[in-house]
C-alpha cells in the first residue's frame, strides 16, 4: 500500500534488466519505496542495482529467473511472487526487445521473436497481474510501450506493431480496471539511449533514462494513463497519426 503521502512502497519489476527500469528503481528508492522484486532474464546481470537499491535503504530487494517467453508459466510465477511478498504499488512491464527489423521483414521466426516478447509476453504478464491488482483494490501497472506504436513506420514496422498491440492491450486493460482501484499506466518513450539501443544514431528528440524515469515518477504522483517522454511528442504524434498515407510513406521517418 503506498504510504500517507501517496509514496509507492513495494514495486513489481518484469524485465528487472532493463536500463529504464534500473533508473526508475533508482528514483523510487530516493522516494522511500522499500520492497522491489526483480524478475529478470538473465538475473546475474542484476547485482549492481540489487547493491545500489540496498545502499540507498530497500529493505527487500530479490531477484527472479523470468523469460517473458515462457507464457505457460507466469500465472504461477506471478501469483507466488504475491503470495510471498505480498501487495505490490507498482508493477513495471519493462522487458522488451527491439530485434532486426531487415531479418525480421523476411524471416517468419525473428519476427515472431519480437511479437511474441514484446505483445505475446505483455498478454500474458499483464492478465495474471490485473488480476492480483484487482483482488488487493489497488496498485498501479506501469508498462513501456513506445511512440514507435502510435503510427507504424515502415522502417521498424515489426517492432512498432507489436507496441502498437501491447499499447492497445494495455488501454484496454485500463479501461476495465476502472472503478476497482487500480490503474494502467502506458509510457511512451521516443528514442532512449540504452543498450536496446546501442550502436544506433540518435535521432532528434532522442532522450535519457533519467528522462524517462522521472517522467515515470511524475506520472505516478499524478495518476497518469499515457506519458510521453519527452512530452513533446504527445503533439508531434498527435499531427503525425493523421498524415494521409501516401505523404506518410515518403518522410524520413
Ligand atoms: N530504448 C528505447 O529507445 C526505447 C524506446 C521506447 C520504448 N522502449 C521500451 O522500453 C522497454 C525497456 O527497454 P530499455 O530501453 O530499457 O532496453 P534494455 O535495457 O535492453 O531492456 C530490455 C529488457 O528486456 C529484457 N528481455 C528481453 N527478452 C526477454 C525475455 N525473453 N524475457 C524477459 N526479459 C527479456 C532484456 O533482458 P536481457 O538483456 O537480460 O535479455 C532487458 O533487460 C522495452 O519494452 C522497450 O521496447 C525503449
Amino acid at each position: 500500500m503506498r504510504d500517507a503521502l501517496g509514496n509507492v512502497q513495494s514495486v513489481l519489476v518484469l524485465g528487472g534488466g532493463s536500463d529504464i527500469a534500473r533508473a526508475t528503481v533508482t528514483r523510487l528508492v530516493r522516494r522511500r519505496a522499500r520492497t522491489f522484486v526483480l524478475a529478470a532474464h538473465h538475473p546475474e546481470r542484476c547485482a549492481d542495482v540489487v547493491t545500489e537499491l540496498t545502499a540507498a535503504g530497500a529493505t527487500t530487494v530479490e531477484v527472479v529467473p523470468f523469460d517473458a517467453n515462457d507464457t505457460d508459466a507466469h500465472p504461477a510465477m506471478i501469483d507466488d511472487l504475491f503470495d510471498r511478498f505480498g501487495d505490490f504499488d507498482v508493477v513495471l512491464i519493462a522487458f522488451g526487445v527491439r530485434g532486426d527489423q531487415a531479418e525480421a521483414e523476411h524471416d517468419a521466426q525473428a519476427a515472431l521473436e519480437i511479437a511474441r516478447i514484446n505483445y505475446l509476453g505483455t498478454v500474458s504478464v499483464a492478465v495474471p497481474v490485473a488480476n492480483r491488482l484487482r483482488a488487493q483494490g489497488h496498485g498501479t501497472i506501469v508498462a513501456l510501450s513506445s511512440v514507435a506504436g502510435e503510427r507504424v513506420r515502415r522502417s521498424n514496422f515489426v517492432y512498432g506493431s507489436s507496441k502498437a498491440g501491447m499499447d492497445g492491450f494495455l488501454l484496454g486493460l485500463g479501461d476495465s480496471l476502472v472503478g476497482t482501484g487500480v490503474k494502467v499506466m502506458v509510457v511512451r518513450p521516443g528514442f532512449v539511449l540504452t543498450k536496446m539501443t546501442e550502436g544506433m544514431d540518435p535521432v532528434p528528440l532522442s532522450t535519457t533514462t533519467d528522462v524517462v524515469a522521472d517522467a515515470i515518477v511524475t506520472g505516478l504522483a499524478r495518476g497518469s494513463e499515457t506519458v510521453w517522454v519527452p512530452g513533446v511528442l504527445r503533439y508531434l504524434m498527435m499531427v503525425l497519426r493523421h498524415v494521409p498515407r501516401p505523404i506518410f510513406r515518403r518522410l524520413p521517418v
